[in-house]
């Protein structure tokens, strides 16, 4: 006779969770160990199984290049002291990569408040001048690292085939991914903004299994929005959160689309929060230009006080 057992969760696993996010991910049946127990509570790790809707909220900081040490210390200092108990969401810090281990130490021990990079390498080390290693960033103190941001994609070069290969890096070595997608005004107002999307998606995830698939972050940019005081509608950015969920389902399954969190970002602010936050498949925000003060910050990750 075979006897189906449980998958048992481990001390480790919490762990690794925590240090990626928070949320860990099983449609098994499972039972913890006494100490993974424990450690549930101590890090704040929320278990999905079974296509629970349960997604936390991520408000995501990015600085872009802005903040020498000094600054970047003072800011992050300020938000540490704002964030207070937070249960069902995290605040992420994305400073440039001179300020990282700074802002680690200011945020050391604050509930909730997580550090991430703008960028990362796809290669471990070597001759690669100018670029950063995913160890090198865990060894700063990140958990998350921000993947082909538009401006990056337009400046820099990034394409569907970097981001690819630099969210697989990312995954392998335990940093959580988040990856931009968006559409420009032309795309949008040729109507192709859906497909460009997808694209987008698709290509990010190529290759990626249904676990890993349910371990990345996924932030809805459109590129008209950003830095321009223009905000998509709730309407409009529901409409493509929920098309881009549907997008994740069709290379994973419904299940897994229902745990990843999907961000939106542009131009959001104190201001447009709770509108955006409102709407079911937007999961939190990726922000820029409103995460360069402290006060600002911290009213988007407390938008429902
Ligand atoms: P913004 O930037 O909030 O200043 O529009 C968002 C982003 O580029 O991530």
């Amino acid at each position: 006779m075979i006897k189906k057992v449980m998958k048992l969760i481990q001390y480790v696993d919490i762990l690794s969770a925590s240090r990626t996010g928070g949320k860990l991910f099983t449609d098994e049946k499972y039972v913890l160990t006494p100490l993974a127990k424990e450690a549930l509570k101590r890090h704040n790790v929320e278990i999905l199984n079974g296509g629970s809707s349960m997604r936390k909220i991520i408000i995501a900081g990015n600085w872009k290049m802005n903040m020498t040490n000094d600054a970047a210390i003072e800011l992050s200092k300020a938000v540490a002291a704002g964030m207070g108990e937070v249960k069902d969401r995290i605040a992420v810090m994305c400073p440039p990569f001179t300020a990282l281990s700074s802002v680690a130490g200011a945020i050391s021990g604050v509930n909730g408040l997580y550090l991430g990079a703008q960028n990362i390498f796809y290669e471990d080390k070597g001759a690669y001048t100018g670029e950063i290693s995913p160890d090198m960033l865990i060894s700063s103190g990140c958990s998350f690292c921000i993947i082909g941001h538009s401006e990056r994609r337009k400046y820099f070069g990034e394409t569907d085939e970097t981001v690819n290969k630099k969210v697989k890096k990312a995954l392998e070595k335990s940093l959580t991914p988040i990856i931009c997608v968006g559409e420009t005004l032309e795309e949008r107002e040729s109507h192709r903004e859906l497909n460009v999307v997808k694209k987008q998606i698709s290509g990010a995830l190529s290759g990626l299994s249904k676990d890993d698939i349910a371990k990345v972050v996924i932030a809805y940019e459109p590129v008209w929005a950003i830095g321009t005081g223009k905000t998509a509608s709730p309407e409009q950015a529901q409409a493509m959160h929920a098309y881009i969920r549907e997008q994740v389902a069709s290379l994973s399954d419904a299940v897994v689309s229902q745990s990843v969190s999907i961000l939106y970002g542009g131009s959001m602010k104190p201001s447009n929060v709770k509108g955006l936050l409102a709407c079911a498949d937007i999961d939190g925000g990726l922000i820029g230009g409103a995460s360069l003060k402290a006060e600002d910050f911290l009213k988007l990750v407390h938008f429902d006080d």
